[in-house]
C-alpha cells in the first residue's frame, strides 16, 4: 500500500499546481491512497464544495482540514455530506464534520485521521488522548493508518510520532506550511515527517503575499492576508510504502517541487 499526501494547498496557486503536477506524482510514485490537505485552499481561508469536488475529480481520495476548516461558511452547507472529508477529531464534541474516515483501498481498508496541536494554538481537547481512542477504532479494522497532525510545534509534533509509533502506518504534520528534513521511519516502524510543506505560491510568506506579512511585521499593524497572484509556485508532499501485512511504513521520501526543486519523472 502506497501513500501520497500533498501539504496544505494554498489558493489557486496551490489548486493550479496540484492540477498540473497530481498526474505527473500518480505516474511516478504510483500511489494506492492520495490524501490532500485542503484548508487554505479556499482563497488561504477554508475550503468550498466546487474546490473539495476538483481534488477528488483530480483523483485525491481524502481531504484533510486544520485551524483553518471553518474559514469558510460555505462548509457548514456540504461537510455532513462529504464523506471524504476529515477534520481535526479534537475540535470540541458536537462540532460538525468528523476527523476519523475509513476508506476501501482494492482488498484493504485505510483509516484517515486529522489531529490538532494545542501548544500556540486555539484550546482543544487532548490530542494524544483523542488518538488513543480513534486509534483504537481503527486498529479494529485495519493496520494502515494515516495520521494528519495539524501543529504549529515541532516538540509537540514529534511527541504525537513517538506516541503513535507502532500503532499507526504514518505521522505527518502540517501547519507550519514548511516542510522539514525529518523523514524518518520511527523504531516501531511508524513514518514520519514534522511537516509536509505547502503548496502555493513559492515567494510569498508561508502562502502569503510578502508585502502584506513584512507590512504586518515592521508596523505591528492589523493587516489582512491574501495569497498573492505569483507566476512562481511550489508543491510539497510525501510519498510513504506501507507494508502490505503489518501497515507499517517501509519508505518515506519528502517531495518538494518548485524552481529550486524541478520535478523529474
Ligand atoms: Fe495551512
Ligand atoms: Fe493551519
Amino acid at each position: 500500500m502506497n501513500l501520497l499526501f500533498i501539504g496544505d494547498v494554498v489558493g489557486s496557486p496551490g489548486r493550479d499546481m496540484v492540477k498540473e503536477f497530481l498526474p505527473k506524482l500518480k505516474e511516478k510514485y504510483r500511489p494506492n491512497f492520495t490524501i490532500i490537505n485542503g484548508e487554505n485552499a479556499a482563497g488561504g481561508k477554508g475550503i468550498t464544495e466546487k474546490i473539495y469536488r476538483e481534488f477528488l475529480s483530480q483523483g485525491a481520495q481524502a481531504v484533510t482540514l486544520g485551524n483553518h476548516a471553518w474559514d469558510n461558511r460555505e462548509i457548514f452547507e456540504f461537510i455532513d455530506s462529504a464523506k471524504n472529508m476529515i477534520r481535526p477529531a479534537n475540535f470540541p464534541e458536537g462540532t460538525p464534520g468528523k476527523g476519523l474516515a475509513f476508506f476501501k483501498v482494492n482488498e484493504f481498508e485505510i483509516a484517515v485521521m486529522n489531529l490538532q496541536g494545542r501548544t500556540f494554538m486555539s484550546p482543544l481537547d487532548c490530542p494524544f488522548r483523542k488518538a488513543d481512542e480513534l486509534v483504537q477504532i481503527a486498529r479494529e479494522r485495519t493496520p494502515f493508518i494515516f495520521v494528519d497532525f495539524h501543529a504549529e510545534v515541532t516538540s509537540e509534533k514529534q511527541a504525537m510520532g513517538w506516541y503513535l509509533d507502532g500503532r499507526v502506518s504514518a505521522v505527518i504534520g502540517t501547519h507550519t506550511h514548511v516542510q522539514t528534513a525529518d523523514n524518518r521511519i520511527l523504531p516501531g516502524g511508524t513514518g514520519y515527517l514534522s511537516d509536509v510543506g505547502m503548496t502555493g505560491p513559492y515567494d510569498g510568506i508561508l502562502g502569503v503575499d510578502r508585502e502584506l506579512v513584512l507590512k504586518r511585521f515592521l508596523t505591528s499593524l492589523p493587516v489582512r492576508f491574501e495569497v498573492p497572484k505569483s507566476e512562481r509556485n511550489q508543491l510539497s508532499a510525501v510519498y510513504i510504502e506501507l507494508d502490505r501485512k503489518t501497515g507499517l511504513a517501509k519508505k518515506i521520501e519528502p517531495i518538494q517541487i518548485n524552481d529550486d526543486h524541478p520535478f523529474y519523472s
